[in-house]
């Protein structure tokens, strides 16, 4: 017998699986593209080099944070982002939050995703968090590239002084008029996604944000473990004590990789997710590719589907 797969449903599992770009046309709608894991690593290469040239780290009130923000500011203004830097104080120091408007949707409905842009002092901290901010930053660039016409609108968002207790991304939601928070149907976190012994973890909140990472991993047929550790550990944190709906991806920092975790993605277990987490190790070595990649992915999935673009 012949199994008939619905067009719409072939679309959507070509556009899961597809390793090179799906042909579109002018009757379907536009999948996810595969984000190139080349251009995420030069992300990375860049805020290592950045680092490197500032005292070694890119930490809240180093010259390597203003240096970091410049950098993906540079790359989101070329792109057409309309962007703005809100400045704040912590720590007796200044300290900065990059945020980038995709031109067009409806504003009263924000698909917004963001990732901490500081390091620790000890080190360039390149999968905490250049990780997720490279990831971020080349789903931003993807979206121009796309020239994409959501039907909700886009914001993408680098925070500032994560590391001394989610004080840029509190700022953010505390200084945002209690109008626009009912706006932003939901907030995306991306903090650690690149870890060398990595797990593949989606934040337990919002069900339609977690639906979504978890079709896109198994689409691939990895399976994912529900993140609860971090409710209060990254800067979802102050987006959902007021309500608005999170979600988010996460590899793993210092907890240690069981057997089963190990059984199931690889790796070694008994070994931390992240052996140089908060540590001067914290390079572009700390890296693991294919789960930089599939994150990354995963990533221009959810901002594709979740603001009706696909
Ligand atoms: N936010 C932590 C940091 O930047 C990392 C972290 C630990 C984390 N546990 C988490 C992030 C759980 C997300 C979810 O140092
Ligand atoms: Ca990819
Ligand atoms: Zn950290």
């Amino acid at each position: 017998m012949k199994f008939s797969v619905p067009a719409v449903v072939g679309l959507a599992l070509a556009g899961l699986i597809a390793t090179t770009a799906p042909s579109a046309s002018a009757t379907t709608t536009l999948a996810a593209p595969d984000i190139p894991l080349a251009n995420v690593k030069a992300h990375l290469t860049q805020l290592s080099s950045i680092a490197a040239a500032n005292g070694g780290n890119r930490a809240h009130g180093r010259a390597g944070y203003l240096a970091s923000v410049n950098y993906v500011k540079g790359k989101l203004d070329a792109a057409g982002f309309t962007t703005t830097v809100q400045q704040f104080t912590s720590s007796g120091s200044t300290g900065y939050n990059l945020i980038a408007d995709w031109p067009g949707g409806d504003t009263n409905s924000v698909v917004m995703s963001g990732s901490h842009l500081d390091s620790v002092t000890a080190g360039a901290g390149i999968n905490d968090n250049g990780s997720g901010s490279a990831a971020v930053l080349e789903t931003a660039l993807a979206v121009s590239r796309a020239q994409l016409k959501p039907t909700k609108h886009l914001r993408f968002a680098w925070w500032g002084a994560e590391e001394l207790g989610l004080v840029g991304s509190r700022y953010y939601v505390n200084n945002l008029p209690t109008a626009d928070r009912a706006k932003i149907s939901g907030y995306l976190n991306f903090d650690m996604i690149g870890s060398p012994n990595p797990g593949y973890f989606v934040y337990d909140d919002d069900p339609t944000i977690e639906q979504t990472f978890k079709s896109y991993y198994a689409g691939l047929g990895i399976p994912t473990e529900i993140e609860t550790e971090g409710d209060g550990r990254s800067d979802h944190a102050p987006f959902k004590n007021v309500g608005i709906p999170v979600g988010g991806l996460f590899s793993g920092a210092d907890y240690i990789k069981t057997a089963a975790q190990a059984q199931k993605w690889g790796g070694t277990s008994g070994r931390a997710f992240d052996a140089c987490y908060h540590r001067s190790c914290d390079t572009t070595a700390n890296i693991d590719d294919t789960a930089l990649d599939r994150n990354s992915d995963a990533i221009a999935y959810a901002v594709w589907s979740l603001s009706g673009a696909s």
